[in-house]
């Protein structure tokens, strides 16, 4: 979603704003600009910019910010304080009037904004009513005009004035607001959307997410829900409740590097990200099992369940929401839960849980899977769940996101910063995850015996190896790539947690390549799906066919697709004799490695991943940064 940037200090904010701003490109935009409080004019300088094709907004930007503010020639002074956004359109088109930072009626004010001011439209029939101009068609500028308003009948109190606008505010806001007449602070304020507030020895930072922060410091504070922030430019800031009342908040250390957040020599995040995944693996399992002992069982350690063992066991029923990628891996996780806890589990797409009623209560565990820990359907499901008395376990990537605050109970997936808007490494976390997390609850509610979880706990130790030797060797996926590049469409088909892995598959094609894909489990294809398939319709099928239940199930659904000629691309069981011999008939084969079928879609995924990603570049696609799409999805 879009992204924000506000600097107050003794070193030029240009520079800092545009590197953080490009540190933030990865969210996705549509446009971007600045707002420079000029000291030789003592007026604010609005830079803004719409994306060009083929260019990096900030890259643009840069071009169009005055090397020495708005007096050319004069290198004497610097700006000490701005503001910057990048900007995902949500009210009205994108287009530099709608850009942010928007303005006031007096050009003394400056305000950036992430999120929805749901009462937008009475508010700017109010302002219009006292005379305010409105320049553009966003949410956002009612901002700008009720803090002018405010300002004057505060008495030129800036703080007092934002605190007034921003209680007039109903929805989803993080802003940030400069204001000519006090050029060595900015004030900063959310709801609902995140931001993160730092300190260096040369001023103060504020930003709607972490890899824009940390360059600078990596002590970092999440402000609370209608809080607000003064930032100083002798590096201070004062961070106060919806009253007014000053408090010292919590420090959090961000972990990750700044490496993590750069791309490390490959040529685009997805890739990098999709070869960290064996050590995301190694982390997310390390530390969970214990050996048995003469006095306990072999077991999990789960010690961030808030939730006592004979809660754990007396749940009567699991809910899981998520939204894309995450739901995917509910998917995955509700068939394992269900299998090993002998629980019904439902997983349910946020959006539409959130508006139907469910039912959910005190005996339903509710788990909220959210890489980002912000996706505003998700959050919603969360206070629906909470309101109706359920427990949330939230898993998340994200330390001090939102979901944190709202659920009962977190727990970490180890993916560390994923930056791709495509979810690669994150997705096969929250898989392991979930998979760790339904043995667990099996062995607690007495249905998955010990033995039997430390032996599947030993083939998911193996996993990372395994992993690595498929990333030595990708050339039988780019050929199955080249091949497919140019179809009009693509099917998926797989059984059980094969038909989930291939629903994950279809839907990274689709948001990377713009190749549109569907998939379904196998059965489903002579149900209407295999109408579509004809030798002269170029459109191939994806089929996993590793070794599982259904294994025999999906060589007739190959058979079936091969017969009405589609070429196929099929994922196997290394030295799988019988796939082998369908080669010799022209169909692609991607071989992985031996895995128990419940811990197939973690081996699976990645070669769907790679397949996505190769198509992608063929066909010329923005890998990381598709169209259309935002890393962190903060409106409903
Ligand atoms: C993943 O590739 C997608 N870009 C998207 O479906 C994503 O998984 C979804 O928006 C949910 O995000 P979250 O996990 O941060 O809640």
């Amino acid at each position: 979603m879009c992204g924000i940037v506000a600097f107050t200090g003794t070193v030029d904010a240009r520079s800092i704003l545009l590197g953080g701003l490009a540190r933030l490109e990865y969210r996705g935009y549509d446009s971007a600009g600045l707002a420079l409080l000029n000291p030789k004019t003592g007026l604010i300088d609005i830079i803004k910019k719409v994306k060009q094709p083929g260019r990096g907004m900030v890259e643009v930007l840069r071009e169009a910010v005055p090397e020495n503010s708005a007096s050319a020639g004069d290198d004497s002074f610097f700006v000490a304080t701005g503001i910057g956004h990048t900007r995902w359109a949500t009210h009205g088109v994108p287009s530099v009037a709608n850009a942010h930072p928007h303005g006031d009626c007096t050009g003394e004010i400056a305000v950036v904004h992430n999120g929805i001011v749901e009462n937008h439209t009475a508010l700017r029939e109010e302002l219009l009513a006292r005379g305010h101009e409105f320049r553009s068609q966003t949410d956002t500028e009612v901002v700008a005009h009720l803090v002018e308003e405010y300002y004057v009948a505060c008495n030129e109190d800036l703080v007092e004035a934002v605190r007034a606008a921003v209680a007039r505010l109903s929805g989803s806001f993080a802003l940030a607001i400069a204001h000519a007449k006090h050029p060595k602070e900015l004030v900063v304020a959310r709801n609902d959307s995140p931001l993160v507030l730092g300190v260096t020895d040369y001023g103060a930072i504020a930003a709607s997410d972490t890899p824009a922060i940390i360059e600078h410091t990596r002590d970092v504070v999440y402000l609370g829900d209608r809080h607000l922030a003064i930032l100083r430019a002798d590096g201070s800031y004062e961070c106060q409740d919806p009253a007014g009342i000053v408090y010292v908040p919590t420090t959090v250390r961000v972990e990750h590097s700044l490496e993590d957040a750069e791309r490390g020599g490959f040529p685009d995040f997805m890739l990098k990200e999709i070869y960290e995944q064996p050590r995301v693996l190694r982390d997310t399992i390390a530390g969970r099992f214990c050996a048995a002992n003469k006095c306990e069982q072999a077991h999990l350690n789960f010690d961030e369940l808030s939730l006592t063992q004979e809660e754990l066991r007396t749940i009567e029923r699991v809910v899981i929401v998520a939204c894309g990628t995450s739901y995917h891996a509910g998917l995955i996780g509700a068939e394992l839960m269900e299998a090993w806890a002998r629980v019904p589990v439902s997983v349910e797409v946020a959006s539409e849980f959130c508006y139907r009623n469910p039912i959910v209560n005190s005996h339903t565990l509710v788990v909220a899977i959210s890489q980002s820990g912000e996706t505003a359907d998700t959050l919603e499901a969360v206070r629906l769940a909470r309101r109706a008395g359920a427990h949330v376990l939230g898993i998340t990537n994200v330390v001090g996101s939102r979901i944190t605050l709202e659920a009962n109970t977190t727990i970490f997936i180890k993916a560390h910063l994923e930056i791709s808007v495509a979810a690669t490494k994150s997705f096969l976390a929250q898989v392991a995850l979930l998979t760790l997390l339904a043995m667990h609850l099996g062995c607690v509610r007495n249905q998955l015996a010990a033995d039997k979880m430390a032996a599947i706990f030993s083939e998911l130790l193996a996993l990372p190896e395994k992993l690595e030797s498929m990333l030595a060797d990708v050339n039988s996926i780019k050929e199955a790539a080249e091949k497919c590049k140019d179809a009009s469409t693509m099917l998926f088909i797989g059984r059980g947690v094969g038909a989930t892995t291939c629903y994950e598959g279809a839907l990274k094609l689709k948001e990377i390549s713009y190749l549109h894909a569907e998939a379904f489990a196998a059965g489903e294809i002579k149900h209407g799906p295999l109408a579509l398939i004809d030798p002269s319709a170029n459109t191939p099928v994806v089929a996993l066919a590793t070794q599982s239940a259904t294994y025999e199930k999906m060589l007739a659904n190959i058979e079936e697709v091969i017969a009405r000629g589609a070429h196929v691309v099929v994922l196997a069981t290394e030295g799988d004799e019988r796939i082998a011999k369908l080669a010799l008939q022209g169909i692609d084969v991607i071989y992985i490695p031996k895995v128990p079928e419940c811990l197939s879609p973690i081996l699976a995924s990645v070669p769907l991943q790679l397949f996505a990603r190769y198509i992608a570049v063929a066909r010329n696609c923005d890998v990381d940064q598709p169209r259309n799409l935002a890393k962190s999805v903060t409106v409903v």
